[in-house]
């Protein structure tokens, strides 16, 4: 019941979840151990991308989560948890208007200020451990070409404390983690829901080959795919590769 987590500060490394990834190879690291880097020199995204983060101003750090019997079914609900955590942090900062655009980009109002790397290892049909990689935008200002991309500074004009950020996000994903294995998604979606970015509100998307469409995000599935209103009441899920919100 250790209130304190194993954290690793690390000047300068490629990517805090590779690190952590090497650190399972080698060693036997605690549950919640986490690695915290000023700079990342290949900081990773979703689906390939880079992600870009200027040394010294940001939060770019991974935490280590073990489970038992948490089935690849369930999966989910990480990303539930960790997105649910990470706007409880900043609602604690009073971070303006904070939303999840799905599955787990951190919003505040229409821009991008924080990106989720959930990488799981799987032991069969179970989630054996993941790696949670979480990069925050808090005193960068400068962001040049992300025309969606912003931070904590940026939006409310003050710097922020790393540590206390830090801190804060570490205890609330403790807390949105008790217990996990045992839950399901649809137990979690209706807070997750609560949170969505552009949730019933006429929106454009573009799917695979680049096509426009319209629709309403309706709700998620227990798979934690995205479940679009398209026109005539027809209902579609989709999965991260096959749809992309423009906003
Ligand atoms: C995304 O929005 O595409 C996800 C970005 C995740 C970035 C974090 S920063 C710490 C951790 N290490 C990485 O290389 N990526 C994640």
């Amino acid at each position: 019941m250790g209130k304190h987590f194993q954290i690793l500060k690390l000047d300068a490394t490629d990517s805090t979840n590779l690190y952590l990834r090497d650190l399972l190879r080698s060693e036997n690291p605690l549950d919640y151990t986490v690695v915290v880097a000023e700079k990342q020199l290949k900081g990773r995204g979703q689906m390939g991308a880079v992600w870009q983060s200027k040394g010294g101003k940001n939060l770019t750090f991974s935490v280590l989560k073990i489970f038992y019997a948490l089935s690849v079914q369930h999966q989910f609900v990480l990303n539930i948890a960790v997105s649910l955590a990470v706007i409880d942090a900043l609602n604690e900062f009073s971070v303006p208007n904070v939303k999840v655009k799905w599955p787990n980009d951190i919003m505040s109002g229409s821009m991008k200020i924080c990106g989720i790397l959930i990488e799981n290892v799987l032991k069969g049909d179970k989630v054996g451990h993941s790696i949670i990689g979480i990069g925050l935008n808090v005193n960068q200002t400068d962001f040049a070409e992300l025309d969606k991309a912003s931070s904590l500074k940026a939006i409310t004009g003050h710097d922020f404390n790393l540590d206390e950020l830090l801190q804060m996000i570490l205890e609330r994903i403790r807390f949105h983690f008790e217990g996990i294995e045992g839950k399901t998604v649809p137990q979690l979606l209706p807070a997750y829901e609560k949170e969505l970015f552009r949730k019933d509100k006429p929106s454009t998307f573009t799917d695979v080959h680049g096509e426009m469409f319209m629709g309403y995000i309706r709700r998620v599935s227990p798979s934690g795919k995205l479940v679009l209103e398209l026109e005539d009441k027809v209902f579609k899920e989709f999965d991260l590769k096959e749809v992309s919100l423009l906003y």
